[in-house]
């Protein structure tokens, strides 16, 4: 009995959960161990064998990582479906097993220098980027709207000048939407964005070496913001309704500056962009989810 309630879960399951693409990790607990009742299921999916779990509580989709012959549960991470579209994901590059592939709009990243890949926040290796003076492009596009968001997990390795967590533009000063991991004052961490003039705002202290910590870059009605670790940690009222350019951007790098700066120094892991403003509840939870 159980058996075939299995069977007809994993159906609904097949149907409502291949369909996308789109997986995000989340450290959610599993409720119940596998054996030999559950009914398992090997697929390839991003390049990736996973396995599926029942699908009797939860009504979600997931399953877990695991390597050619057995599911292992060393870490208590799952994966579930997200719809892309329904939150306003423009571009997802989760870093992974030696990737550096957007996993939305194939915008895969390329081109890089003095990059390496390094243990994630999680401990899980090839699962973070790791810059040493380094950069790394990505394809020339679309990626800010009137509104949007960007978050990621960065670890800063040195207080480099002006070092760029990432620099997308056409040029010095042209169309560029640039955070900066260590500006020329105190080392803050700052956020421009530059059409016919330079709107800016900084943190109020610099971000600690050696740790991680979740960022986000919001625009939303003209109002700039940055986040740490979920809380709004610097704001500012451009005063203008439009203060990005919606272009093509052809020179897209994170790590590298459209300037003269030197390329940057840290880690970086689970790059999204959106293209609203998020609340700051949504990055709250952002952060509590991507978290342990
Ligand atoms: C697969 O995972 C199991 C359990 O963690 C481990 O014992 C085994 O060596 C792994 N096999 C491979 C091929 O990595
Ligand atoms: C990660 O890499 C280190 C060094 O190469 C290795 O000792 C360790 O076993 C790896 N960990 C996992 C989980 O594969
Ligand atoms: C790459 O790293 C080396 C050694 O740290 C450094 O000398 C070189 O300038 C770096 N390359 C770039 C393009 O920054
Ligand atoms: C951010 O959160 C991480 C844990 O996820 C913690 O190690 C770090 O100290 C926090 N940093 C700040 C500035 O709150
Ligand atoms: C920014 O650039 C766009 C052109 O893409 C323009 O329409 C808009 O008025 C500019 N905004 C400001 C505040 O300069």
């Amino acid at each position: 009995m159980k058996y075939s309630k299995n069977i007809f879960c994993l159906v609904i399951f097949l149907r409502t959960c291949l369909g996308s693409n789109i997986f995000e990790r989340r450290n959610v607990q599993i409720k119940q161990p596998f054996t030999e009742n559950i009914l398992l299921r090997k697929l390839k999916i991003l390049n990736r064998l996973i396995c599926f779990t029942q699908c009797i509580e939860c009504n979600q989709c997931h399953y877990v990582l695991f390597n050619s012959s057995i599911c292992h549960f060393s870490s208590s991470f799952i994966f579930e479906k997200i719809n892309s579209k329904k939150i306003n994901l423009i571009n997802y590059w989760p870093i992974e097993n030696g990737e550096t592939k957007d996993l939305v709009a194939s915008k895969d990243l390329y081109e890089s220098v003095n990059v390496t890949f390094t243990q994630d926040r999680f401990g899980n290796n090839n699962s973070a980027l790791s810059f040493h003076y380094g950069y790394i492009r990505a394809p020339k596009g679309i990626y800010f709207q009137n509104e949007f968001t960007v978050l990621a997990w960065i670890k800063l390795k040195e207080y480099v000048l002006w070092q760029k967590f990432f620099d997308f533009g056409n040029g010095k000063a042209i169309s560029n939407v640039v955070v900066s991991l260590s500006n020329d004052y105190s080392n803050r961490n700052s956020f421009h964005i530059f059409n016919l003039t330079e709107y800016r705002i900084s943190t109020i202290n610099e971000l600690v070496l050696d740790e991680w910590v979740h960022l986000g870059f919001v625009l939303e009605n003209g109002k700039m913001s940055i986040f740490k670790n979920g809380s709004r940690d610097a704001f500012i009222d451009t005063g203008e309704q439009y203060p990005v350019d919606i272009v093509d951007r052809e020179h897209c790098y994170f790590g590298k500056s459209n300037w003269d700066n030197s390329n940057a120094v840290f880690d970086c892991d689970d790059i999204k962009f959106f293209d609203r403003a998020l609340t700051e509840t949504e990055i709250q939870n952002e952060n509590i989810y991507g978290n342990h």
